[in-house]
């Protein structure tokens, strides 16, 4: 299992993600790019047209990596850490990202595992594949430059990788609603650890619970964020369980997204799960912590009472020092059990 690095991690010219993407865009005419966002931007707000692949060329591909690599990538970045905290003898070797368009799942896991070594990527598109190759070779990691990349369309033969991680981000709502939950069933079979993240939408939510509920009832341990595998106790009508990550927009998103905003939030959900128990949050915090003088309520999903709100004041010292320092998407107590 564990094999020795054939190239050294961080070669001098190696470059972060957001320099990366400067590098690759700049390839493409800015227009054309600014153009593509812009048709991308109205189908994720009107839906998109699943005939027709979204990534289908290269300069499409090119507005998605500026456009919402930067996102995906902090949000699946965010969601491995907290399974990275709740199981710190987990140390994967191989991963596969089932759907990895550019690659953002390679970048965020191999930050967050350095054990990382193999990497797979299965991807429909061709000319992703081709985008997210060439943006991998500028990658710290030797794991990201050297992985496989490899064109399936898994919702027609879902695969069963036998790898220590299986990601899954930003996929499950463009296969059609009946294959998904298969689709989960069939990726979580031999996988150590699969993490699945949808946009934190009540639909990307819905069908986050519906994976949630398959995995559970395969007998996985769910790792992340819930803390227990019983019943989700949010009623989907009347809320969603979802998080959110700040990332500041580049020079380069704001030219080709036309923003003003120096950041943005990406809100997202997710569901870790292993066939193996690891520790688990005592609780999750589902809001924002709310700060008043003296005192924090913590808005908390709770294996025994569902949904509570939980106050912690000033006299509780350690503990409300604590308290203070969380953040929405933590869990709670912060310490690993
Ligand atoms: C929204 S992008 C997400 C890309 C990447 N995982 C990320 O988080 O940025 C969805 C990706 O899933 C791919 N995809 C959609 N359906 C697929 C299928 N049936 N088999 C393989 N890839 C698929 C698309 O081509 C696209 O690259």
């Amino acid at each position: 299992m564990n094999a020795v690095p054939t190239v050294p991690d961080h070669p001098r010219d190696a470059l972060d993600l957001e320099d990366a993407l400067e590098e690759s865009l700049g390839r493409f005419p800015a227009a054309e790019l600014t153009r593509s966002v812009q048709t991308l931007i109205r189908q994720y707000r009107e839906g998109f047209d699943r005939s027709v692949p979204a990534l289908h060329s290269q300069v499409a591909v090119a507005a998605y990596a500026g456009y919402r690599m930067p996102a995906t990538y902090s949000a699946v970045s965010a969601a491995l850490r907290q399974v990275a905290l709740l199981a710190p003898g987990f140390a994967p070797v191989t991963q596969v990202d089932v759907g990895g368009g550019t690659g953002s799942a390679l970048w965020a896991a191999s930050a967050v595992w350095p054990t990382l070594r193999t990497v797979t990527v299965l991807e429909q598109s061709p000319a992703a594949i081709a985008f997210g190759r060439r943006l991998a070779g500028r990658a710290p990691a030797a794991a990201v430059r050297e992985a496989r990349w490899q064109q399936a369309a898994v919702d027609r033969t879902p695969p069963s990788p036998a790898a220590d991680l299986v990601t899954l981000s930003y996929v499950l709502g463009e296969l059609s609603p009946d294959v998904q939950e298969d689709v989960v069933a069939s990726l979580a079979r031999d996988a150590g650890m699969l993490v699945v993240v949808e946009p934190g939408t009540p639909a990307g939510y819905a069908r986050i619970a519906a994976a949630r509920r398959r995995l559970a009832g395969l007998g996985l341990h769910l790792v992340a964020p819930c803390p227990h595998d019983g019943e989700c106790p949010i009623r989907p009508d009347q809320d969603w369980c979802h998080f959110a990550v700040r990332l500041n927009r580049s020079a380069l998103h704001r030219r080709i997204k036309d923003g003003t905003l120096s950041f943005e939030d990406e809100k997202f959900s997710y569901v870790a799960a292993s066939a193996r128990p690891w520790p688990r949050a005592e609780s999750r915090i589902l809001r924002h912590p709310l700060k008043r003088k003296g005192l924090v309520t913590l808005r908390l999903c709770t294996e025994g009472e569902g949904l509570a709100d939980h106050a912690v004041s000033k006299r509780q010292g350690e503990t409300y020092r604590e308290a203070r320092d969380v953040v929405w998407g933590d869990a709670w107590p912060p310490r690993v059990p």
